[in-house]
């Protein structure tokens, strides 16, 4: 009997428009909204992003992950007998992004669903996927975050139109007799829905509402440091392990400050801190494994290393995820 998932292959995928502050300021102060490179830098980390052509859907940038950790994980679309797309900016209201994955993967068959815990998505959807495994409900998971937040940004609300970025990460995840996932943390708390959200909805054929996302960015810095700590110490008891024992800790790339200060909450040395919000901004649920797949593919990330991912975001939804790589 199998008793672990573990991740065989990692891919990502960036579209090709990419945006350093200085281009985007330029952009938004053609329309009068004043910002600078120095005001994001030092209070996000975030130097560039990337935005998808009108165009592309999320889906179009989940292909291109997928084909790449598939090919990682030396497998091709038939192996696949589950499909999980962690997202805030499906394709259609319905079906599911996964759905359409899919069909445009060639995987026809096997089951497909969208996960929506907005940046927490991938580590919901991951969590979700090794369950089935380890329960024999599927045996070789395509896991995969995907967003084009530049379509619900407000260019006009420099407080969050420059945070974000579109982009795609995925992972096969596989049955194994030896240990991947180690131990996982999920937690939600709607009553801070108002504090980072989409408001608007689809109804009698007219947007009703506002279609923009809203944040309180103070409201959700403090929450998010307060447990990404807490969510990381829950996930090392659950699995016998200690700080100690981590080798890099991959956060949602949200915000470097938040990012910094969670490691050292946590006691690690920054140089365990992965960091590609600097290139990507936040592109929610698809930053934990653009991330991965970034520092798989430069070599830093090694086979055997204990990696923490931690996700937090809209929901209010935060969580965790240990594994042996
Ligand atoms: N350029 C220039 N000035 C700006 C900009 C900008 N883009 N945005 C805001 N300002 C100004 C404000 O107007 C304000 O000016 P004032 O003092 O004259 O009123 C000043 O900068 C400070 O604004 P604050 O909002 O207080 O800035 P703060 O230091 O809190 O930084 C930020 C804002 C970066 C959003 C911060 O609160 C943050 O990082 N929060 C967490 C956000 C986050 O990580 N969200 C995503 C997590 S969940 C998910 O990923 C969906």
């Amino acid at each position: 009997m199998t008793t672990y998932s573990r991740i065989t292959g990692t891919g990502s995928y960036l579209p090709p428009r990419r945006l350093t502050n200085a281009d985007l300021a330029r952009e938004l102060a053609a329309q009068g909204i004043e910002t600078s490179d120095e005001w994001i830098v030092e209070r996000t980390g975030i130097q560039a992003r990337h935005f998808a052509a009108p165009e592309v859907c999320s889906s179009d940038l989940a292909l291109e992950a997928a084909r790449n950790a598939l090919q990682a994980a030396g497998r091709s679309a038939s192996d696949i007998d589950l499909i999980i797309v962690a997202t805030s900016t499906p394709d259609m209201i319905f079906p599911s992004t996964a759905c359409i994955l899919q069909h445009k993967l060639g995987a026809a068959g096997c089951p497909a669903f969208d996960v929506q815990a907005v940046c927490s998505g991938f580590i919901y959807a991951l969590t979700l996927a090794d369950a089935m495994i380890r329960t024999g409900g599927a045996s070789r998971a395509l896991v995969i975050g995907a967003e084009v937040f530049s379509r619900i940004l407000d260019f006009t609300d420099r407080t969050t139109c420059v945070l974000f970025g579109d982009g795609a990460g995925a992972v096969v995840l596989e049955a194994s007799d030896t240990p991947g996932i180690l131990a996982s943390d999920l937690h939600a708390d709607g009553k801070h829905v108002g504090i980072l959200c989409v408001p608007g909805t689809v109804s009698g054929g007219k947007v009703l509402g506002d279609p923009l996302l809203k944040m309180d960015g103070q409201a959700v810095f403090k929450l998010a440091v307060g447990v990404l700590e807490a969510s990381a110490r829950a996930t090392l008891a659950k699995a016998g392990k200690t700080e100690a024992d981590i080798d890099w800790l991959i956060p949602h790339q949200a915000n470097l400050r938040i990012m910094q200060s969670t490691a050292k909450r946590l006691k690690l040395p920054l140089d365990k801190l992965v960091v590609t919000v600097d290139q990507h901004g936040n592109t929610s649920a698809a930053s934990i494994p653009l991330a991965l797949d970034a520092s798989v593919r430069s070599g830093k990330i090694a086979r055997g290393d204990t990696l923490m991912l931690e996700g937090v975001g809209g929901g209010f939804t935060w969580g965790a995820v240990l594994l042996n790589f």
